[in-house]
Order: structure tokens, then C-alpha cells, then sequence
């Protein structure tokens, strides 16, 4: 498959057949996240793999029991709606897909942040400076496991919602706070064709300079 036409080609699915995934193919999708640059090299991501389906309904149902406890603080009926819809699917569908990818964060030693902390800038514009590096890195591995999944004739999404739960999670798959989940990658057989999402047009948001 042409890169292009992967980039484009690759849309959420948050439908999957029961159908396995081939280790092989979970091994070439890994090994695309390894790929991905980083921040001075660090590589600051590690990958579990979770097929365990009680593991996987614990997370789900500890998303569930998080979104319980927020539903109370909701600023509007409107968003109360948004959390049940969360609730239901958008927060929770990870747990029908045959794999999930968590992908997680070690924490980044940036030695330049800390200079410039030194030097009276604010963990703020430290912030807006150099937003995230670390995370900036773990994205990338992300984006990279998303199109090798979608080159193989898989599915998956992106998922950052479900880490409203992540203090769950540290227990349940068994880490410490030298990590964090960035996100969650279900990945499986797609069993569904959903449109393609509109993007911005190109002279919405490229500037051009000379
Ligand atoms: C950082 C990030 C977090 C996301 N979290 C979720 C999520 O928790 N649940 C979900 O259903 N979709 C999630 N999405 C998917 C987006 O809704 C989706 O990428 C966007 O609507 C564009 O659609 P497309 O991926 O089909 O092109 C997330 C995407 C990104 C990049």
C-alpha cells in the first residue's frame, strides 16, 4: 500500500470481528512504534499487549465506574449526555476488541527545561516553549502503530479517553508511577465501514512564509 494512500485510508473503527490477530502481524505493529523518532533518541514508551478478556472488563468497568463518579460534576445536560454516550461506547469499546495496545510514557528527563526553569521561566511557558517532548514521542510511536495496523488490513483507534482511569489501570496491569498510559490501541478486524471525517482545507491552515 502506498504511504498516502494508508494516511488517508486509516479511519477510526470501533466495531471489530472476533477474528485473532496474527502474532506476526502484532509483532510488525510494535515493531513500527519502535520505529518512531524521539526526543534525543530516549525511545520513552513501552507497549503491553492485553488479550486477557477479564483484564480487559475490569478496565472497561473501571472507566465506567469513573465516568459514575464525574457524571455529578457535569457542567450541562448536554455534557452529562456526551458522558453517557462515553459511558456506552466512546470510552468503553476497547474491551470487544480481540488486542489491546496500551501504550505508555516513561517519564522525560528534558535537562533543557530544567535549565530554562532555572533561568525563572514558569513550568507554564516551559509548557508552551517546548510543549511535551516526551509525549510528543510517544505520539509519534502511536501514529506509526496506527497506520502499520491499518497497512495490514486491521482497525484501531486512538484512544485517551478511557485514561480517565488510569489510577485503575496502574493497579490492575500491574505499574508504577515511573509510567503512565499515554493511550489504548484496540486492534482487530474491522466490522464496520464508517465515513471518512472531514478534515480543514490546506488554506485554513498552512501559512506560507516567502
Ligand atoms: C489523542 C486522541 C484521543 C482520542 N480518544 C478517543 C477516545 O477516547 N474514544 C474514541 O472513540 N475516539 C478517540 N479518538 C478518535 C478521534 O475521535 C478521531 O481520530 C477523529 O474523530 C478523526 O476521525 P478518524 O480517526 O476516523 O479520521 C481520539 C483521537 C486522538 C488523536
Amino acid at each position: 500500500m502506498d504511504i498516502f494512500e494508508t494516511i488517508q485510508g486509516r479511519k477510526s473503527i470501533r466495531r471489530f470481528k472476533q477474528t485473532p490477530v496474527l502474532d506476526e502481524d502484532l509483532n510488525k505493529i510494535l515493531d513500527a512504534g519502535r520505529w518512531a523518532p524521539s526526543a534525543n533518541n530516549t525511545q520513552p514508551w513501552s507497549f503491553i499487549v492485553i488479550k486477557d478478556r477479564a483484564m480487559l472488563k475490569a478496565m472497561a468497568t473501571a472507566v465506567r465506574e469513573m465516568i459514575d463518579r464525574m457524571t455529578p460534576f457535569a457542567e450541562s445536560e448536554k455534557q452529562a449526555q456526551r458522558l453517557t454516550a462515553y459511558k456506552s461506547n466512546y470510552y468503553t469499546f476497547f474491551e470487544n476488541a480481540p488486542v489491546v495496545i496500551a501504550v505508555c510514557m516513561e517519564a522525560y528527563d528534558a535537562g533543557t527545561d530544567r535549565l530554562l526553569a532555572k533561568m525563572g521561566y514558569s513550568a507554564e511557558d516551559i509548557k508552551r516553549l517546548r510543549p511535551l517532548p516526551g509525549l510528543q514521542s510517544v505520539s509519534a510511536a502511536v501514529q506509526n502503530m496506527l497506520l502499520a495496523i491499518h497497512a495490514l488490513g486491521y482497525g484501531s483507534c486512538w484512544m485517551t479517553g478511557p485514561l480517565v482511569a488510569q489510577e485503575a489501570f496502574e493497579k490492575i496491569l500491574g505499574f508504577g508511577k515511573e509510567k503512565c498510559i499515554s493511550a489504548l490501541l484496540p486492534v482487530g478486524v474491522p466490522d464496520e465501514n464508517p465515513p471518512v471525517r472531514n478534515r480543514k482545507a490546506l488554506e485554513e491552515i498552512v501559512r506560507l512564509i516567502g
